[in-house]
């Protein structure tokens, strides 16, 4: 089939496999530029590793220095009934091929992080691939809902303020428009069911499942991904449901290295940049910002990606320094270039500016959607997307 982008508000229904294989090749040649990770963990376990950060975080252990092997857990769909697959699934199968050829061993797991069962199969995994024990853990599952392992139930997350109703704007990428929107307050229930979806409540089922299976090698570390923004986002992230549900997650944090401290590892919540990704994209509100960032951090030169992101966390923080450099609540900071005054001073300015007839001009409204069409494979001047693709193949 020619696999042409196809959006629909702010979801990609195609994905293009060639473009997918690209986006790797382009990050696999940033990490083997970049300097490179150092005494870096050799045994990689990644749950969410098939986009966004924990790809890049997959990506820059096996080849930015680390030479990790790695399993990763992810929920993606392969290519059927005339669709394609989605872009974590070619993620996945280049992925692998890449890490064969640079003689790395790839896992690739899919099914739902939050089962027992995907956890009693990466626990076999480890013991088949691993010698029984991994070096890291890096928990990057983004999920809108959460089946209960034990019972039919399903939580459902909400992304709405806690404290007043917020105004804000969705870039529509489905037609470049911007569209109004305004969020109620969440009740109670809307706020608890976006701790169990997004919170730490599994990243510590996780840990425990693999301590109780003996596969916590010595000096073990695990990471999670958090985000707290300037003041100007709080109100729709920090002080919303999303927010209560990281703020569970660094508590998590704490506990689970009271736990890793046992095997002299530890634990951390890392706090990065705001970045387009299949599910910040999704976050009502935070499109504006994330243009009005982009468009000042890549005049001042100090615009990152997710894998430029993971390769600074990596050779400036978790394996360069001992003890790891955290802030007073323990977090580790990746976010400082987002938040640095001058850059925010900046973005509050153009925000003010920016409405529904300029924000093409005022923002890095070509960079967000470029980036979007990227990560599904699309936008890349040296592919030829008229070309049909066998898309079969990718399920033998
Ligand atoms: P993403 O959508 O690119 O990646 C999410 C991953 O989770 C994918 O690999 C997906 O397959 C996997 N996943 C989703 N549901 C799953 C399930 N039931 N079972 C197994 N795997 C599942 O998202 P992104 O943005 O990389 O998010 C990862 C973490 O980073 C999240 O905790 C997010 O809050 C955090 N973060 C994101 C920022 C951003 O601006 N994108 C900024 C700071 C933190
Ligand atoms: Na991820």
């Amino acid at each position: 089939m020619i696999i042409k982008p196809v959006i629909q508000g702010v979801v990609a229904k195609s994905a293009h496999p060639l473009g997918c294989k690209q986006a790797l090749i382009n990050q696999i040649n940033y990490v083997k530029s970049a300097p490179a990770i150092k005494d870096g963990p050799k045994r990689v376990l990644i749950l969410g590793g098939s986009s966004g950060f924990g790809l890049a975080a997959r990506i820059a252990l096996t080849f930015g220095g680390a030479e990790a092997d790695t399993i990763s857990v992810s929920f993606e769909k392969p290519p059927g009934d005339g669709r394609t697959g989605s872009a974590g699934f070619y993620n996945d199968y280049y992925f692998k091929q890449f890490a064969q050829q640079h003689g790395r061993q790839a896992i690739n797991i899919h099914g739902d992080a939050f089962s027992n069962q995907v956890k009693a199969d990466v626990i076999e995994a480890i013991e088949t691939y691993f010698e029984g024990e991994v070096d890291l853990i890096i928990y990057s599952v983004a999920s809108g809902i959460r089946p209960d392992p034990d019972s039919d139930k399903v939580w459902r997350s909400s992304i709405k303020p806690m404290l007043e109703p917020v105004s804000g704007a969705t870039l529509m990428l489905e037609n470049d428009h911007w569209q109004p929107s305004r969020l109620e307050v969440a009740t109670e229930q809307e706020a608890s069911d976006t701790i169990k979806v997004m919170g730490g409540e599994d990243w510590e089922k996780w840990i425990d499942a693999l301590i109780n299976a003996e596969s916590i090698a010595p000096g073990c570390q695990t990471l999670a991904f958090s985000y707290i923004g300037p003041d100007i986002t709080h109100p729709i992230y920090l002080d919303g449901t999303l927010g209560r549900a990281k703020v569970d997650l660094h508590q998590t944090s704490h506990s689970l290295n009271l736990k890793l401290a046992n095997f002299d590892g530890g634990a951390y919540a890392a706090v990065c940049k705001a970045l387009v990704t299949k599910a910040s994209v999704f976050i009502p509100g935070l499109s504006p910002y994330l243009i009005a960032l982009y468009k000042v951090m890549k005049q001042k030169g100090t615009h990152e990606g997710c894998i430029e992101q993971m390769q600074r966390l990596f050779t400036t923080k978790l394996y360069s320094q001992n003890p790891v450099p955290v802030d007073g609540e323990r977090l580790i900071r990746i976010d400082d270039l987002e938040l640095d005054s001058d850059t925010q001073t900046q973005v509050k300015q153009l925000l003010a500016e920016m409405n529904s007839e300029n924000f093409q001009q005022l923002g890095d409204y070509q960079g967000f959607k470029n980036e979007f069409l990227n990560l599904n494979g699309f936008g890349f001047d040296n592919i030829d997307y008229s070309q049909p693709i066998d898309t079969d193949m990718f399920i033998k």
